[in-house]
């Protein structure tokens, strides 16, 4: 299981000793959450902060934008080369041109569903992307519960990506946890964020750990 600690429950005041924290850990990727206080109803930060934490980061960034506008969020951090750069299915109207652009970078781009927006949408785009992302919390905060009908969601998605898009990558994104990671894995997840679960732990090494099943 690749496993991408979200910044979102770092603590910020330390930000730099965090990330340097998290980087040593086993994680994959680090996740960062933007978010304007238009689609969801919070406010995160933005391409100034993210640009400081890519600049000592030792992993690379999995940024999923929680925004309006999203033709602009992703012209600001495209930029910044992540190696995921993920927008909400639900905001764009011309999702293939605004994938097409994200790519254009040299980045790999990812479209991200809320709990309840059904898969059949992503039917056809789906061979070229290269990264879902299921929300299984309503986006905008930390510390969420899992929505235990997402598991059911995953399963149909990944029956549809082994048969048309094997190298679309499938992740989960909201109350992660030791105590779901052999769901989400049975279930068919490649990828898992997980905020709260490791950033409360006192120990981020085997926090991490405990979701690489
Ligand atoms: C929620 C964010 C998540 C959040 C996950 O809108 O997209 O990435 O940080 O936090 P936990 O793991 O605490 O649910
Ligand atoms: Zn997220």
């Amino acid at each position: 299981m690749l496993v991408a600690p979200s910044l979102l429950s770092a603590d910020f005041l330390n930000l730099a000793q965090e990330v340097e924290k998290i980087c040593a850990t086993e994680c994959d990727y680090l996740h960062i959450d933007v978010m304007d206080g238009h689609f969801v109803p919070n406010l995160t930060i933005g391409p100034l902060v993210v640009e400081k934490i890519a600049k000592i980061a030792t992993k690379p960034l999995d940024i999923h934008l929680m925004t309006k506008n999203t033709e602009f969020f992703v012209s600001l951090f495209a930029p910044l080369k992540p190696a995921f750069l993920s927008v909400h299915i639900e905001e764009v109207v011309h999702l293939d041109r605004l994938v097409n652009l994200i790519k254009s970078y040299g980045i790999k781009a990812g479209v991200v569903l809320n709990p309840h927006t059904n898969i059949e949408s992503l039917r056809y785009l789906l061979p070229s992307l290269d990264l879902v992302l299921l929300m299984s919390v309503n986006p905008g905060f930390g510390g969420q519960s899992f929505l235990p009908y997402v598991a059911e969601k995953l399963r149909d998605l990944r029956t549809l990506r082994d048969k048309i898009a094997p190298n679309c990558l499938l992740e989960v994104d909201g109350g992660v946890s030791d105590k779901n990671i052999a769901l989400l894995k049975e279930c068919g997840a490649d990828m898992v964020v997980a905020g709260s679960y490791v950033f409360s732990s006192d120990d981020y090494k085997n926090a991490v750990l405990r979701l690489k099943v």
